[in-house]
């Protein structure tokens, strides 16, 4: 049985970061499933699919592959073939992955496909539904939140980084529009599984939140 960490929470609570540092050094296989939304999101732009024509839809999900490939260290992601990794960050993804991620029928295959990757291999795997719907019987589930202003904060720097001008108060606006969403989905609502670990990273730095959580699955793993 393949050993399973699950790492769930709201947008900017540091998942992709941490969950990328955990695998390493845990030497298990980090999985964004995030990144699986946003390649369907692609995939419907490219082509045209509205987010109600379930008959596309349905003729896309047998269509498309989605891939997670660590590349010199780099997780690429690609779609049919083609490394799409930067291009699902982009502004116009951004804009319907959320609603493209709460269709039933697209929801149900990437929980599939996730499933199958947790059947051979060791993972970590992040997401908003990982430890209670993907992997209820994960071995150690994880939920980590921080402050709405702190999350805030972190995307501010992040987009400095890369060039993009937004305003605090717009990054606070639009986190807090996010987790109201996320949280009253209809479809698979973020929410703390109620066996999972809950960390607050508010005043934490990376290293801490690290360490915890490896000291965590250690002590899980002996
Ligand atoms: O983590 P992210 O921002 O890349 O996620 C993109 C979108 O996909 C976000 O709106 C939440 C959604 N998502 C989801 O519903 N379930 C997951 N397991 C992962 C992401």
């Amino acid at each position: 049985m393949a050993f399973i960490v699950a790492i769930d929470g709201p947008a900017g609570s540091g998942k992709g970061t941490i969950t990328k540092l955990v695998g390493k050094r845990l030497s298990l296989v980090n999985i964004d499933t995030g990144a699986m939304y946003r390649c369907a999101s692609l995939y419907m732009i490219r082509n045209n699919i509205h987010l109600d024509e379930i008959d596309k839809i349905n003729d896309m999900l047998k269509k498309i592959e989605i891939k997670q490939e660590k590349i010199n260290d780099i997780d690429k992601f690609y779609l049919n073939g083609e490394d799409v990794s930067d291009k699902i960050r982009e502004k116009d993804v951004n804009s319907i992955v959320s609603q493209v991620s709460h269709i039933l029928l697209i929801r149900e295959r990437m929980v599939e496909l996730q499933r199958e990757m947790g059947k051979n291999a060791d993972i970590v795997m992040e997401g908003r539904d990982i430890g209670t719907n993907v992997f209820p019987m994960a071995d150690v589930k994880i939920y980590l939140d921080a402050s709405a202003e702190e999350r805030a904060n972190r995307r501010l720097k992040q987009n400095e980084e890369k060039g993009i001008k937004m305003s605090y108060e717009e990054i606070l606006e639009n986190i807090k529009f996010r987790d109201n969403n996320d949280k009253t989905s209809p479809v698979a609502p973020l929410k703390q599984a109620e066996d999972a670990i809950y960390l607050d990273t508010t005043n934490m730095t990376i290293e801490e939140v690290v360490d915890k959580i490896v000291n965590i699955v250690d002590s899980k793993r002996k």
